[in-house]
């Protein structure tokens, strides 16, 4: 081995990782440059430190203690669109004052590999099958686009909302690539702030580093907790105080009804005085798959639907809804005063979750081996394991049928969050909007379709793959961001159930097309 990477092989031998130079003599001199950088980049002492703590956090948790510290959202810290429907304008309004002062920013958690969804690429890129083709990240950016203007039109002012977007070393050139071709969706490219989170590598049980093939690393980003360190090594912070802002809405990419910035959720957290806040959706189903935001020991937290034994998951209050039932969305608010402690003070206090998972390995002979039972850990920090620094943390409950839908799963008979439940979550939604803005849809033989009442709303969870919505309405963000002025374009009018609106006008849709 070259003298110059000597320091190299003593560095791994203290740190008991001999092993990842096994195939040296067998490697190409650009194969042997890359792994030398890869294991240069590494503090492997801080990385035998995280396994170590996350392995012993994973075996000290008993799951029978873990639910019994478990305590549910109290009334006081909690604000809903149903039942505080009073406040609901006086929060809109305050939201929307923050935004049109520039002191709103969005950041989006697109660090994830979409292992689930089963796509090379970037989820932010993927098509769910709209009329409009539009992706989640195009979405996205026109429902920012859209709020500006609201914002700018209710004050009379400019403004802007910067869209911070965090992506991971596999997933930060095609996403940059992306918004380049698509020129920003109409945003000003300067600003939308892509950074980069860090990466981990998979180690065994016994504190090894994997081997995915003789010349490299098994690597995998380090979680969406990956978020504050990143925030901090890549001068975010800075951007965001040169910029003047001061609250941040946090959210993950997948989800095909997030209403970026909300000005509701900003207001109601901006008037509670809160530094942190979540929004959730009633949890009905003990089995799905959603973190459940409540407290343990006194502490706010969300305990992960991995985490919750099925007898806790199963418990009931009085009224017979399910205890713990506030499920987690992954849309958070941060003040940015809090943002920035937790950058500062409490990042280094996070532990990482233990992921247990089957890695691809290579064995003593260099061959690469699928495993069928897993055989190895990931390390990951989560996004919401600050909520335990909040002095004052709030919990904003939405309606699921409005609000979310998750694109986690391909398409297939039984499965749930798939492009096809995303499709249709969107689309009756603007379906509703349609209706509450005084339009009908009408059928073949000219008769109005019944207004379909919220409870037997077409449900978007079980309908099978391919099947066809009654109705397919999609709204372009451009003209609503969610379902205001509406009525001069549909108010007493009568449409075919094919419908797409869009800055060009109503159009009819021919069945199975444009
Ligand atoms: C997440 C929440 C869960 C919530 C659910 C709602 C976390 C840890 N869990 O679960 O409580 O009920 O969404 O849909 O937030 N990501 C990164 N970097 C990473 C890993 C993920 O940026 O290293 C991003 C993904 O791109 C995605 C988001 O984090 O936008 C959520 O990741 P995902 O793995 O889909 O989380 P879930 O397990 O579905």
């Amino acid at each position: 081995m070259e003298s110059n990477a000597s320091g190299l092989v003593q560095r791994l031998a203290a740190a008991g990782q001999s092993h990842l130079l096994q195939f040296w003599e067998e490697l190409s001199p650009e194969e042997q440059a890359q792994l030398t950088l890869d294991l240069q980049g590494m503090d492997l002492q801080e990385i035998n430190g995280f396994f170590e703590r996350a392995m012993k956090m994973s075996s000290g948790i008993k799951q029978e203690k873990m639910d019994a510290r478990m305590e549910a959202v109290p009334r006081e810290v909690l604000g809903s669109v149903t039942r505080d429907r009073d406040s609901l304008k006086d929060w809109e309004l305050q939201g929307l004052q923050c935004i049109s002062g520039s002191k709103v920013a969005v950041l989006l958690l697109a660090g994830g590999q979409g292992t689930r969804l089963g796509v090379s690429y970037p989820k932010g890129m993927y098509d769910v099958g709209l009329p409009s083709h539009k992706t989640l990240f195009q979405i996205q950016a026109e429902r920012i686009l859209k709020l500006q203007q609201l914002a700018e039109q209710k004050h009379n002012v400019k403004c802007c909302i910067p869209w911070y977007i965090m992506t991971s070393g596999r997933t930060m050139g095609s996403t940059k690539d992306y918004f380049s071709r698509h020129h920003y969706f109409g945003l000003d490219k300067n600003n939308i702030i892509f950074f980069q989170q860090g990466m981990l590598p998979a180690m065994d049980y016994s504190g090894k580093i994997i081997l995915e093939s003789r010349a490299k690393l098994s690597m995998a980003p380090d979680g969406n907790g990956g978020l504050y360190r990143a925030l901090g090594n890549q001068g975010i912070m800075e951007d965001m105080e040169r910029r003047g802002i001061e609250f941040i809405h946090v959210y993950c990419v997948d989800n095909i009804l997030v209403k970026v910035a909300d000005p509701s959720f900003i207001g109601f957290c901006v008037k509670k005085g809160a530094d942190c806040g979540a929004k959730v959706v009633e949890k009905t189903n003990p089995t799905e798959a959603v973190g459940v935001v409540c407290k343990v020991d006194g502490l706010y937290q969300v305990v992960e639907y991995s985490e919750i034994t099925l007898a806790t998951a199963e418990k009931r209050s009085d009224d017979g809804r399910l205890m713990f039932n506030s499920g987690n969305v992954a849309n958070h608010f941060f003040s940015f005063s809090f943002l920035r402690d937790v950058v500062q003070k409490y990042e280094p206090q996070l532990q990482h979750h233990v992921a247990q998972k089957k890695i691809p390995y290579v064995d003593g002979k260099g061959q690469q081996i699928k495993p069928d039972k897993p055989n190895g850990i990931k390390m990951e920090k989560f996004v919401f394991d600050i909520f335990q620094f909040a002095r004052t943390f709030v919990v904003y409950e939405v309606l699921r049928e409005d609000e979310f839908s998750p694109l986690k799963n391909a398409d297939s008979q039984d499965a749930k969050d798939t492009p096809t439940t995303a499709r249709h979550a969107l689309m009756s939604l603007h379906h509703r909007w349609v209706l509450n803005a005084g339009g009908h849809f009408i059928d073949e033989n000219g008769r109005h379709v019944p207004a379909i009442p919220r409870d037997g709303a077409p449900s978007t969870t079980n309908l099978k793959d391919g099947t066809d919505l009654p109705i397919k309405c999609e709204i372009s963000p451009l003209v609503s961001y969610g379902g205001e002025g509406l009525e001069d374009l549909v108010k007493g009018r009568e449409f075919q159930p094919n419908l797409m609106i869009d800055q060009s006008g109503v159009h009819e849709l021919v069945k199975n097309g444009v």
